[in-house]
Formats: structure tokens, C-alpha cells, sequence
């Protein structure tokens, strides 16, 4: 499973990007206005940082507007992705802009349903919103988990992309529920990569190696 990291602040892009980890970025409207940066200027900078799939989300809702802004927003770089909801425009959008070459991410994905539209639409990437399926009293790890089971037995090659995670255990869920991709908070990642026992153990060792003679501490 590829990791995106689901933000527009590129200070998270770059530590997040620094460890290697990083195949791609996800963007909404909420947070490119929680950046507080121009949108196509931080899309452009954040396909300079990270290159791989970076999602850059239209804003209009009806299908003409949404193709005229996707073709638009994919001339910003060969990064971008278009991201369009699941939405009948979203639909029409994602048949159109893949017919021009363009790569698409529709979003807001909420059943399996939903997925078998986008990926017979031609998207690249489906997103269903795990957090937010929890968020209702239902299962969203089980919905990547049925989406991806539908779309193996259809053959089909739209790639699963796990969204609106909330916690490290989302990311193991949404790996074993077969999602192709996660697009992950930075909060979650800075949860990932630390772990009580790595401190204590790191400590340790930092402390007996000051005791060696000479007693300074490898930098
Ligand atoms: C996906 O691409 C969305 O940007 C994101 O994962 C939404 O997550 P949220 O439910 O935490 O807003």
C-alpha cells in the first residue's frame, strides 16, 4: 500500500516527504483554504516537493464547469490529479477528462456502488472516506474491504484509496482490507513512526555508549 499525506501546509509535506515515504499528496477545498495559500500556487509547489499523484479537487458542480476546471487545474502540472465528487457531474466529468488523459480521483465515496460508477467512469483512484463511514455508526475499513473484493472480481484497475483516516490502526485496516493507497494526516504519520519502546530503547543505548571511555555521544 502507497502512503499519500492528505494536506495543503507544505511544512508537513516536507518533513513527511524527508523520511522517503511519500508516493503522493491528497487536497480538498478545506484544506487549501486551511493552508491559506493560493491554490494553483501551493498545488504547484507541492508538485515540485513530492512529484508522484498530487490531488487537486475542482470546485464547480456542474459537469461542463468541472471539465473546463479539471482541464485547467491538470495544465498546472504533470502531477496533478483531478479530484471530482461522486456526483452524476463528477461522473461525467471523470469520463470526459479520462478520455483527454487525464488521471482522476473522485471522492466522497461512501458505498460500493458508488465505486463501481467511478471505476466504469474511468477513475484512477476511488476515495472512500473511512473516518466519515465510522463518524455514521457504520464500518469504513469493511467498505475499502468490499470495494476492493467487487473491483478484483470485475478486473477492474481503479486503484483504492483509503480516506479520511483517523489513526495508525486505520492505516494496518485499511492495508489488510486490500486498499491499493492511504492518503494520511500528518498527525497520524508523527502517530506511526513513534513508539514508546523505540524511546526507551534509543535512550538506553544513547546512555551506555556515553560510559564508553571518552565517553562522548556519536552524533
Ligand atoms: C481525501 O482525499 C480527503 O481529503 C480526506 O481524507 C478527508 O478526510 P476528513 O474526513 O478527515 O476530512
Amino acid at each position: 500500500m502507497e502512503f499519500f499525506i492528505d494536506t495543503a501546509i507544505t511544512e508537513e509535506i516536507r518533513e513527511i516527504n524527508a523520511w522517503g515515504v511519500l508516493a503522493g499528496v491528497t487536497t480538498n477545498p478545506s484544506l487549501i483554504v486551511a493552508s491559506g495559500r493560493d491554490f494553483r500556487e501551493v498545488v504547484q509547489e507541492i508538485a515540485g516537493l513530492v512529484g508522484g499523484a498530487i490531488s487537486a479537487e475542482v470546485t464547480a458542480l456542474d459537469a461542463e464547469a468541472m471539465i473546463r476546471e479539471g482541464r485547467e487545474v491538470a495544465a498546472w502540472s504533470d502531477h496533478v490529479v483531478v479530484k471530482l465528487p461522486l456526483t452524476p457531474a463528477g461522473l461525467q466529468a471523470c469520463r470526459a477528462l479520462t478520455d483527454d488523459g487525464i488521471r482522476t480521483n473522485v471522492t466522497l465515496c461512501f458505498s460500493v456502488p458508488q465505486a463501481l460508477l467511478a471505476a466504469r467512469a474511468g477513475a484512477t483512484y476511488i476515495s472512500p472516506f473511512a473516518g466519515r463511514v465510522d463518524d455514521i455508526g457504520w464500518d469504513g475499513i469493511d467498505l475499502i474491504r468490499q470495494i476492493k473484493e467487487a473491483y478484483v472480481l470485475g478486473g477492474i484497475e481503479t486503484k483504492v484509496l483509503a480516506a479520511s483516516i483517523r489513526h495508525p490502526t486505520h492505516v494496518v485496516q485499511a492495508a489488510l482490507a486490500g486498499a491499493d493507497v492511504a492518503t494520511i494526516p500528518y498527525k497520524v504519520f508523527r502517530q506511526m513512526v513513534t513508539h514508546p519502546l523505540t524511546t526507551a530503547g534509543l535512550d538506553g543505548f544513547m546512555k551506555d555508549w556515553a560510559k564508553r571511555a571518552g565517553g562522548e555521544v556519536q552524533k
